[in-house]
């Protein structure tokens, strides 16, 4: 897909600016601070409806204003798609997004219009850090692939906010009775969750292991990938009940469910061997950019279409071989890259070069480059 035109309107350092970028690499220069990240968000928050980097929503809005917005537009091979998002400072105010200039009352809505895979320094997380950033991986990559996901994923979460707060209360037989109707939901809701999280880290799996042998040059090293979850035999949702009763003593004594899909994980293993106990930093940075451009796979084979790839700083993070490997890899698809310094982009032959400085953007020739 193409993204033709991206607008912002007291948005983070932006005021009020339109980009307009070609096919292909576009690079965002500028120094530290200058606004480079923020173009990125605004794009993100077109496709998803949220912010890759804050969970306050209010965060976003130009100091000062009381409401910001963003709005994109993308061509697909089957027309174009427009999406936007308006937020407002005050609580009482919940942001709202647009669809083709209409108001989609879910954000659900929002999804699978405009799709995009961000790379950012931060992605080491995904092998360095907790369950926690492999799963919002997983539903970020999978509320875009498909809407039903994430609706799925907003009532399971909504039953178990319900099944906490019973745990809270003092045992009764009608928090039990409750408990009991909870329970069902959960499990109902669990399953979908599970099957596809299940089923694409499969596909996920075969795709980052080309990656990572490319990227590393060392095809002796096979990265492999593999949901993690106490609900996968028989069946998800049989089993997710079966646990949730048995367990549900325990959950009182922790207030809190123990078991679900909100507490299941990846398991990354380089040759066999746990990557979240032994990689090294190196083998780190590849494994998560190659889970990235598996996402990035998963996204072009199942729309029949490149997303539009978001790549924020990182280019300074890998060595030349590295970096040649990943521009040839993204050839093909639109991408905004951002850098500090220039001369990172050796071999990327950018169509257009964007200079950012004070709340502004402007053109650069990409002759000096
Ligand atoms: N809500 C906001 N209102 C005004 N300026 C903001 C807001 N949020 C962030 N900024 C400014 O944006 C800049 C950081 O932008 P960012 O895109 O992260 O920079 P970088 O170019 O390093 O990626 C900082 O100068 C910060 O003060
Ligand atoms: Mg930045």
């Amino acid at each position: 897909m193409r993204l033709t035109a991206l607008k912002l309107k007291n948005f983070r350092s932006y005021e009020n600016i339109t980009l307009t970028p070609p096919e292909g690499i576009t690079v965002i220069a500028g120094e530290n601070g200058a606004g480079k990240t923020n173009l990125l968000e605004a794009v993100h928050l077109c496709c998803l409806g949220r912010s890759h980097r804050t969970n306050t929503d209010a965060d976003m809005i130009r100091a000062g204003a009381d409401t910001g917005g963003v709005q994109l537009t993308v061509e697909r091979r089957d027309g174009t798609h427009d999406t936007g998002v308006r937020l407002f400072q005050t609580q009482r105010r919940k942001k709202i997004c647009y669809v083709n200039g209409k108001i989609a009352h879910r954000i659900g809505e929002l999804m699978g219009h405009a799709t995009c895979v961000i790379f950012s320094p931060e992605d080491l997380g995904l092998v360095q850090e907790g369950p926690n950033v492999r799963r919002r991986y997983l539903d970020m990559l999978l509320s875009q692939l498909q809407p039903a996901y994430f609706f799925a994923l907003q009532q399971y979460t909504t039953a178990l906010r319900q099944r906490n707060a019973l745990l809270k209360q003092p045992d009764s037989a009608e928090v039990q009775s409750q408990l009991d109707i909870w329970d069902e939901q959960l499990a109902q809701t669990a399953a979908p969750l599970v099957r596809l999280r299940a089923q694409m880290s499969e596909r996920l799996s075969g795709m980052a292991a080309t990656h990572y042998a490319a990227i590393s040059g060392r095809p002796e090293e096979t990265l492999r990938i593999r949901y993690v979850t106490q609900l996968g035999d028989p069946e998800p949702a049989e089993q997710a009940l079966r646990l949730l009763r048995e367990r549900r003593r325990d959950d009182f004594r922790r207030l809190s469910t123990g078991v679900g899909p909100h507490r299941d994980d990846l398991s990354l293993t380089l040759s066999g061997v746990s990557m979240q106990a032994y990689a090294s930093q190196g083998q780190a940075r590849t494994a998560a950019l190659s889970m990235k451009l598996a996402a990035f796979d998963l996204l072009t084979a199942e729309q029949g279409e490149p997303p539009l790839l978001l790549l924020d700083d990182v280019l300074s993070e890998l060595d030349p071989a590295r970096r040649r490997r990943l521009i040839d890899r993204i050839r093909g698809a639109q991408a905004l890259l951002t850098c500090t310094d220039v001369s990172d982009l050796n071999g990327a032959s950018p169509q257009c070069v964007l200079q950012v400085a004070n709340g502004a953007v402007s053109e650069r020739t990409t002759a000096a480059l």
